[in-house]
């Protein structure tokens, strides 16, 4: 009996990783959720296969991490997806550290050593997929300093990491996935450019199988992308405030 494809997802309560689950789960991917409320995955459990996996980790309490992850390899006898789609993302005019503080904890700390460790594990068994949903937001600074800054990071690390598998010849493929923003925000009154969640997972799904390194979804971002980094500071710095500047009272 061949052994069935399988992938633990980070972050399984954010609406696009749910999309993600339900797309896997009907190709016949056995998955394996993590979560830091397993409750707030009732509805989606009640909608994929009965083999599902379920794991609590907050990804602040980076031990717990190394404890989720051996568990559900264990249980789904290794991965070939491990899919990282943690974040959190906050604005506030007066500029509190602690803002920047949980971002670095969620972003940086949490998103490094999540990524690390499954590495460490797909390394051991020699093939494997390691993909994180990362953002376009990375490729300049923004008013959210250390969100922008933490994409950044992600980015980087990955590379790192896709280095290493290239260094110690393993197949191991690390996937960046450069996400623009999607419908999320349509109910917050904007409409530019946005795809609907399934088109939005099923770009994700057909990128990482092809096994691109780095890719933008929905491809058209990656022009958003180039354009940011190509903008001279007094323009988009401009546009930056503008924007901001908008939201001032309800931040
Ligand atoms: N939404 C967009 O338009 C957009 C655009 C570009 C890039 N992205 C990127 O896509 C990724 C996911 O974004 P999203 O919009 O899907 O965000 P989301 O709905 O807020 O999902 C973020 C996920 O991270 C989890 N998370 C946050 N803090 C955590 C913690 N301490 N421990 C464990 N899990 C934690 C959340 O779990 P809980 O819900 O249980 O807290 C949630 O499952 C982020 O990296 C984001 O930067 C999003």
């Amino acid at each position: 009996m061949t052994a069935k494809t399988t992938a633990i997802i980070f972050g399984a309560s954010s609406a696009l990783s749910q999309e993600l689950a339900r797309q896997l789960a009907n190709e016949g991917v056995r998955l394996g959720l993590i979560s830091p409320d397993l409750d707030s995955l009732g509805d989606l459990t009640q909608q994929l296969p009965d083999d599902t996996l379920l794991q609590a980790v907050n990804i602040n309490d980076i031990d717990d991490i190394a404890a989720a992850i051996d568990s559900l390899w264990q249980q789904l006898g290794g991965a070939h997806l491990v899919l990282v789609n943690t974040g959190l993302n906050a604005y506030h005019p007066s500029l509190p550290w602690q803002i920047d503080q949980d971002v670095i904890d969620v972003n940086v700390v949490g998103f490094a050593k999540a990524c690390h460790l499954a590495f460490e594990r797909l390394r051991e068994q020699s093939y494997g997929q390691l993909a994180a949903i990362n953002s376009v937001s990375g490729v300049r600074g923004g008013p959210a300093m250390a969100f922008h800054a933490s994409k950044a990071f992600a980015s980087n690390y990955l590379e790192g990491l896709r280095m290493h598998a290239q260094r110690l010849k393993l197949g191991i493929t690390v996937s960046d996935v450069q996400l623009g923003q999607f419908d999320k925000f349509a109910q917050q009154g904007r409409t530019f450019w946005l795809s609907p969640l399934p088109v939005v997972a099923k770009q994700i799904l057909a990128g990482l199988k092809k096994g691109k390194q780095k890719f933008h979804v929905t491809k058209r971002w990656w022009l958003v992308s180039t354009m940011f980094k190509l903008l001279p500071g007094y323009i988009y710095n401009t546009r930056r405030w503008k924007k901001k500047d908008k939201n001032k009272d309800k931040a």
